[in-house]
């Protein structure tokens, strides 16, 4: 057993809330490793000694019918910590024989005061005069206390929200601490941690480096590994890793859709070729996607085409490296999570996100996705520590059909051209203005509506350009950013002064959801 695998660990067991990956995040930046498992991966852990503490996550199921997921009595009884949260936290009360009941009366969803009855080691530090704001999502509510445990804390509408028995180490919640409107959430998964688990601080990304570097290394042998680097945050971290452990065994392709933001695909070319000495080709393909999607307007259509080509060029280009074995995947641990269903159900498709994922089958190549544990800010974390640089590492996400799903409509290389130069300007003047880091993601957009505006004393009928910009944690939902109104001021004058096709600008203040950040 390696040393690493037994660092302390949190076990999160995943019950299907849309939140349960936010949980892992926040035990995780207190430095102590955590990962979420299913029912299923539970029965197979042979080795508890270093899960240092149990928490069970909401989820959409309840306990009040017959039969509902639940956990094997023997980790009840295992004296590993527990922490219950929403349905976590019913699915203790009914294990010792408490009451949970549906209210349909009593619903609770959003905000709600909290107020203490108790001391708690697991609220301690939460309360300014006995009070906190927390977030609630639920239907079902504890009613009768299980045997042995006490309640510490109440809402109006939920009398037992708080509940422990501090002899087995058990508690439950029923509001969500990790999602950032509950008040001091954090500082309930600290006390939970390090007070009633005593787990130890052992984990830091950045130290992550080295084992991540070696396992490659052990996998990959004396074979050559293939990877599609696009120059966004994932697919740069997974080249650089797996250039440190095996050089130019490994093959980087980039492929250039001709769709990609103003300049910025070959000077990323260069970074890599020049000052990582990648061994890497970059294929100018604009020319073929700017005819393959001539007069495609579904959004959709556009995606499966871009997706289908970039396939078959990544394909031929790969034969091109004899004998490879592997392809390289930027695959992050919120994808692993999602992909694989806690409770059975399907969420329903809103976009097919355009990655290289069908490649393995056809090409009968092994997956290598050294990311695959990691959240995206860890990912950028990482980067930094195998030196790659800022301006990659924090580069906002860029999906992959790039600008064609930021023209709304037909695609034409003169459409691309105006959008590149309206979203430069963008760009350049959140970088100024040191807004670019304070936001998740943001771009231009042109909308081919053409409206009439005055320049000089000329008519003009020309584009709306619709910028975006929005603060998420992981793109699941988000915001829009409130800009000053003085920068507002200042891109749209630049942009309409710079870039002609162009006199129009519009803001969208539209959070996700109802909106997706993307426009198609
Ligand atoms: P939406 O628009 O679904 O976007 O709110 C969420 C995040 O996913 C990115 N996105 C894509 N990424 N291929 C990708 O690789 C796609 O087709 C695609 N569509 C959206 C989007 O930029 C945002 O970061």
């Amino acid at each position: 057993m390696n040393k690493e695998a037994l660092k302390d660990k949190i076990v999160i067991i995943d019950f299907g809330s849309q939140v349960t990956k936010l949980i892992a995040r926040r035990i995780r930046e207190l430095h102590v490793f955590s990962e979420v498992l299913t029912l299923k991966d539970l029965k197979k852990i042979k080795i508890f000694k270093n899960i240092k503490g149990i928490i069970l996550s909401g989820g959409p199921s309840t306990v009040t019918k017959n039969s509902y997921p639940k956990i094997p009595k023997e980790i009840f009884d295992s004296n590993i910590p527990i922490l219950g949260i929403c349905y976590g936290l019913q699915l203790i009360a009914v294990h010792f024989k408490g009451k949970v009941k549906s209210n349909t009366k009593k619903r609770e969803f959003g905000r709600a005061l909290l107020i203490k009855s108790k001391n708690s080691l697991l609220t301690q530090g939460i309360f300014k005069n006995n009070q906190c704001n927390v977030w609630m999502s639920h239907q079902d509510s504890v009613y009768t206390l299980p045997k042995g445990f006490i309640c510490t804390a109440s809402t109006k509408q939920s009398k037992m929200t708080i509940i422990e028995n501090k002899n087995k180490n058990i508690y439950g919640i029923q509001f969500h601490p990790e999602v950032t409107h509950t008040q001091n959430g954090n500082i309930m998964f600290k006390n939970f941690v390090f007070s009633i688990c005593k787990a130890k601080k052992q984990w830091k990304v950045q130290s992550e480096k080295n084992r991540i570097i070696q396992e490659i290394k052990s996998k990959v042998k004396k074979d050559k590994v293939i990877c599609a680097l696009s120059g966004g945050v994932d697919s740069s971290v997974v080249a650089l890793l797996i250039n440190k452990a095996i050089g130019r065994r490994l093959k980087c392709v980039m492929v250039d859709t001709g769709l990609m933001r103003k300049d910025e695909f070959k000077s990323t070319y260069k970074i890599f070729k020049n000052k990582y000495k990648l061994n890497v080709s970059i294929i100018d393909a604009s020319k073929t996607y700017f005819k393959k999607l001539k007069n495609v307007t579904d959004p959709e259509k556009k995606r499966k085409i871009i997706g289908k080509h970039f396939i078959k060029i990544f394909e031929k280009e790969a034969k091109k490296f004899k004998n490879v074995k592997y392809l390289a995947q930027g695959t992050l641990y919120p994808d692993i999570i999602e992909s694989r269903s806690a409770t059975g159900s399907k969420t329903s498709k809103i976009k097919s996100h355009h990655n290289v994922g069908g490649l393995p089958k056809k090409m009968n190549l092994d997956l290598i996705e050294p990311l695959k544990e990691l959240f995206k800010d860890e990912v950028r974390l990482l980067g930094d520590a195998i030196g790659l640089v800022k301006n990659i590492s924090r580069k906002h996400p860029f999906p992959g059909p790039g600008l064609a799903i930021r023209i709304i409509g037909s695609i034409t290389p003169d459409k691309v051209k105006i959008l590149q130069e309206a979203d430069h300007i963008f760009m350049e003047q959140l970088i100024k203005n040191n807004l670019y880091n304070k936001i998740w993601q943001a771009y231009a957009a042109l909308l081919p509506v053409k409206t009439v505006g005055v320049m000089g004393d000329s008519r003009t009928y020309e584009y709306i350009c619709l910028i975006r910009a929005v603060i998420s944690e992981d793109g699941m939902t988000a915001d829009y950013f409130s800009f000053p109104k003085n920068f507002l001021d200042e891109i749209s004058n630049k942009i309409i002064n710079r870039v002609t096709g162009i006199n129009r600008v519009v803001y969208d203040i539209t959070s996700k959801p109802p909106s997706t950040i993307e426009l198609e």
